[in-house]
């Protein structure tokens, strides 16, 4: 039994539980390891040939396990054995089936004490090329949004302002972006753009909407962010937006959160993105004062320009810094590897995308 790759125990039995067919296996441990409530197991291998080994991950509750007690989390193993014949036995070719949705089994609370998040850099060129269709696909939210020509329109977390750049030809707009990098591309639109962190938005009553695409799922503190945008609008200003809701990019996000446990890392804690479901986010702006027009999740399987590696090195930093720059690459492989007979079919990757699309309204009198 390992943390971190290093021995702190071992396994002193295993068996079968007749009823659930479950494994449970009995491990001793160093007296001197304190492992918190939250802590994974997961069975691993030390390589190809290597032998297997049980990977402890531990997390962050600030309860920990007693004597006797046991560790309920796990984790798929991971069979670098059927991997192989996976890929192997289908001639190297994917495997023709339905695309399946799969369903995020981690608790999707936005912010956990002892996060490791780290700052998603940008590059507005790797972008573009990466992550092009985000604009393109926007075009529904924008429809929502319905602007006028002589509404003033607070853009929430424009990135490199493509988006932006459409809807300041309907209205007049103002931009923010946490990333100077994206900010200074809408700037280069000949956009009005500025660096703003979502959650401590500096304005007071001045908009008649604010607008958000694809954006509101890095901001990790939604109370604070819906709060900033209740004090931006005027009476009956609209917040309406669009993000990843509930089961967004689950497939990858299982993958990611698998081949970070044998190294150590528990995925909850890095991940970067916050996907509440309809009740959740609904709840949240209910509580703030919004009346809710209308707020749905919509499945929107999206098709990749690339290799879903470029997607990882796109918009997954946060896991990709958790490892070693040398094993960066295992981890995207093994992630290609694990989603492959689920994402790519014919030359294409396709991420299970699922995106929250709602629309908000600060009544004209009441809540202040
Ligand atoms: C999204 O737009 O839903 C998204 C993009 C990249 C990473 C996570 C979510």
């Amino acid at each position: 039994m390992r943390i971190s790759g290093i021995k702190v125990g071992t396994v002193t039995s295993q068996s079968l539980d007749p009823q659930t067919f479950l494994a449970v296996v009995h491990l001793t441990i160093d007296p001197s390891i304190k492992l918190p409530v939250d802590t994974i197991a997961t069975i691993t291998s030390t390589g190809l040939l290597g032998e297997n080994y049980l990977a402890l991950v531990p997390g962050n509750d600030e309860e920990y396990i007693k004597q006797g007690g046991s560790i309920d989390h796990t984790e798929p193993p991971i069979n670098i054995f059927s991997l192989i014949n996976k890929f192997v036995g289908s001639g190297g070719r994917p495997r023709r089936r339905p695309r399946k949705m799969a369903t995020a089994h981690l608790p999707n609370s936005p912010v956990r004490p002892g996060d490791k998040v780290v700052e998603q850099h940008w590059d507005p060129a790797r972008y573009q090329r990466n992550a092009g269709f985000v604009a393109v696909l926007g075009q529904p939210v924008l429809e929502l949004l319905a602007p006028r020509p002589a509404e003033r329109i607070l853009d929430l977390g424009c990135g490199d302002g493509a988006l932006t750049a459409v809807l300041a030809r309907q209205a007049r707009v103002t931009a923010v972006d946490a990333s100077a990098e994206q900010v200074a591309a809408a700037r280069a639109r000949g956009l009005d753009a500025h660096v703003a962190d979502g959650a401590q938005l500096g304005f007071a009553a001045e908009f008649d909407a604010v607008f958000s695409n694809a954006a509101l799922h890095w901001m990790r503190d939604p109370d604070a962010v819906i709060d900033g945008v209740w004090r931006a609008l005027k009476p009956g200003g609209r917040f309406v937006a669009e993000c990843g809701g509930a089961g967004n990019v689950a497939t990858v996000l299982d993958a990611l959160h698998t081949v970070m446990v044998p190294r150590g890392v528990d995925g909850r804690a890095v991940s970067p993105w916050y996907f509440p479901s309809v009740d959740e986010y609904r709840a949240r702006l209910e509580r703030r004062g919004f009346a809710v027009a209308s707020i749905e999740l919509i499945p929107r399987p999206t098709p990749l320009p690339g290799r879903l590696a470029d997607w990882l090195d796109t918009f997954a930093e946060s896991f990709l810094a958790a490892v070693p720059a040398q094993e960066r690459g295992a981890v995207k492989d093994e992630v290609e590897a694990m989603v492959r007979a689920t994402l790519y079919a014919s030359g294409t990757w396709t991420v299970d995308y699922v995106r929250l699309r709602f629309a908000a309204v600060k009544p004209s009198r009441g809540t202040p």
